[in-house]
C-alpha cells in the first residue's frame, strides 16, 4: 500500500466565529474561503437534518440493495458489500439530496422554480424529482455535457440551457441569468449534504457489522453527509474518501486547510471532476472523515471492468472509484484483511462509447490487451511465421501492421507492431519467452 497517498485526519479545533459568516462566496473557485476550522456545534448540517431527510424522501427514493460480493471479497481479501445506488431511477445517489432540497423549498420558490448547473447526475436527479413534485427546473449544462444526459433532462421536462465550456462557466451564467430562481448547488448546499447522508444511515442498517466505508469524492457533499451520519451513529466505523489522482481536490483542501484547486488533468471518473471541493461540505467532512486516498485512471478503468465481469454491473468511473482503492494494485489493498468493507457504487450513467474505451483501458491495465513489436525478415512468409508462432501460444491478434520506410535497421528486416489479447500476465510472459526463443528481437509496450 502506498502510504504516501493517504492523508491524515485533520484535528478538530474550535472557533468562535459563526460558520455562516465565514462561508465561501464562490464555492467553485474557493477564492474567499478561509482556513480556520468550524467547531462541530456550528456546522451547517447536523445529524438530525440527515435523519429527517431520510424520513422526508423515503417515498420518492429507492432504498437500494447493499449486497455481499463473494468474488470481489476473495479478490480484495476483505468482506465487501456493494451499496447499489446506481440503481436509483436516474442512475445515481444524487436523487437523495435533490429530492430533499426540492421538498424543503418554500411555496414561493416551488412555484418560481429552481436553477442549477451540472454536467450530469445532479441535473438528472433534479429534473426527475422536479417533474415528480411539480417544481419547474432549469438546468444550465456546459456544452461538453454528454448528449444522452442532456436529452434525458429534457425528457424529464427540465428547461435545459447549454452554456459554457465547463461547469464553472455554466454556474456563473445560471446565477446571473436566473437570479430570480433559487440556485441549488449539487454538492454544497446543506440540504444536498443532508440528503446524501441518508445513504450512510441505510448502510448501517443494511450492514450492521461494517468496519469501513469507502466514499468517492467529487465536490465532497456525499462524503460530508455519509461521514456525519456514520460517525454519529457508529464512531468506530472508518470513513475514507477516494478521489481520482487527476482531480484530488479533497487532498488539496486538506493540505491547504481550505478548498483550493486540485485539478491536474481530465478523468474518466467525470462525476468526480470537481476542481474545488465545496466549502460547506469540506467544513463538515474534515471533522468526520478519517483520511483520503487517490486512485490513478488505470485503477478506475480496472474497477469498472471488474464490476462488469465479476458482478455483471455497469457502473460509471466515479461510481467505481471506491472499489479501485481496494483492488490489488490500489492504495488500500491489503489494509482491511478480514474486515467488512462497504463500497458505495454511486452512479451508473456512462455513455456506451465511453464504456467501450474504459473496458479497453481496463483490459490493458490487466495485461489482457498488450502492444509490442517484433522484428522479422522482410521475405515472403515473415509475417505468416510470426502469426503462427503467436497462434502456438494461444493469443488472439487484434491488430497487426508493419513499418518499412522509417526503419534504421537492415533493409531485409521489417518491424511488425502487434496488439494481442491474452489471459493475463502469465500468458504474456509465456508469449514473450516463446517469441524470444524463436529469435525475434522484441520491444514491449510500443
Ligand atoms: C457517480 C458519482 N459518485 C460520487 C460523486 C461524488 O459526490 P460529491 O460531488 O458530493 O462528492 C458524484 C458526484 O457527482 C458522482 O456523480
Amino acid at each position: 500500500m502506498s502510504r504516501a497517498s493517504i492523508r491524515a485526519r485533520v484535528p478538530v479545533q474550535s472557533t468562535l466565529r459563526a460558520f455562516s459568516k465565514r462561508r465561501s462566496v464562490n464555492s467553485e473557485s474557493g477564492d474567499n474561503a478561509e482556513s480556520s476550522v468550524t467547531s462541530k456545534h456550528e456546522l451547517p448540517v447536523r445529524f438530525e437534518d440527515i435523519s429527517t431527510a431520510h424520513y422526508r424522501i423515503k417515498d420518492g427514493i429507492k432504498r437500494t440493495h447493499c449486497d455481499f460480493s463473494q468474488f470481489l471479497s476473495e479478490l480484495c481479501g476483505c468482506k465487501i458489500y456493494l451499496k447499489k445506488d446506481f440503481t436509483q431511477f436516474t442512475g445515481s445517489f444524487k436523487e437523495r439530496g435533490g429530492r430533499n432540497s426540492l421538498m424543503l423549498l418554500d411555496e414561493n420558490s416551488k412555484q418560481n422554480g429552481v436553477v442549477t448547473a451540472s454536467a450530469g447526475n445532479h441535473a438528472l436527479a433534479l429534473s426527475w424529482h422536479g417533474k415528480d413534485l411539480g417544481i419547474p427546473v432549469t438546468c444550465v449544462m456546459p456544452i461538453t455535457a454528454p448528449i444522452t444526459k442532456v436529452s434525458k433532462c429534457k425528457k424529464f421536462g427540465a428547461n435545459v440551457v447549454l452554456h459554457g465550456l465547463h461547469i464553472g462557466e455554466a454556474r456563473e451564467f445560471a446565477m446571473k441569468e436566473y437570479a430570480d430562481k433559487r440556485y441549488i448547488n449539487g454538492y454544497d448546499d446543506p440540504e444536498i449534504i443532508a440528503g446524501a447522508g441518508t445513504m450512510g444511515i441505510e448502510i448501517l442498517e443494511q450492514v450492521p457489522n461494517v468496519d469501513v466505508v469507502l466514499v468517492p469524492v467529487g465536490g465532497a457533499g456525499l462524503i460530508a453527509g455519509v461521514s456525519l451520519a456514520i460517525k454519529t451513529l457508529r464512531p468506530n466505523v472508518e470513513v475514507i474518501g477516494v478521489e481520482p489522482t487527476n482531480v484530488a481536490s479533497y487532498a488539496a483542501a486538506i493540505k491547504a486547510g481550505k478548498p483550493v484547486n486540485g485539478f491536474k488533468e481530465a478523468t474518466l471518473a467525470d462525476g468526480l471532476a470537481v476542481p474545488v471541493v465545496g466549502p460547506t461540505s469540506f467544513e463538515v467532512a474534515r471533522h468526520y472523515v478519517d483520511y483520503s486516498c487517490d486512485v490513478p485512471e488505470k485503477m478506475i478503468a480496472l474497477a469498472v471492468l471488474r464490476l462488469l465481469e465479476m458482478e455483471k454491473l455497469i457502473v460509471e468511473g466515479g461510481g467505481a472509484a471506491a472499489l479501485a482503492a481496494i483492488l490489488p494494485g490500489g492504495p488500500l489493498y491489503g489494509k482491511f484483511n478480514g474486515k467488512t468493507v462497504c463500497v458505495p457504487l454511486c452512479g451508473g450513467n456512462i455513455d456506451t462509447s465511453v464504456l467501450g474505451r474504459v473496458i479497453e483501458r481496463g483490459l490493458a491495465a490487466d495485461q489482457r490487451l498488450i502492444r509490442f513489436s517484433a522484428t522479422v525478415s522482410d521475405r515472403p512468409g515473415g509475417i505468416a511465421t510470426l502469426a503462427r508462432d503467436m497462434a502456438d501460444c494461444g493469443v488472439s491478434v487484434k491488430d497487426i501492421y508493419h513499418e518499412r520506410a522509417w526503419l534504421q535497421s537492415n533493409v531485409d528486416q521489417v518491424v511488425i507492431k502487434c496488439v494481442v489479447e491474452t489471459t493475463g500476465i502469465d500468458h504474456v510472459n509465456k508469449l514473450f519467452e516463446h517469441l524470444t526463443s524463436k529469435g525475434y528481437p522484441l520491444e514491449k509496450n510500443v
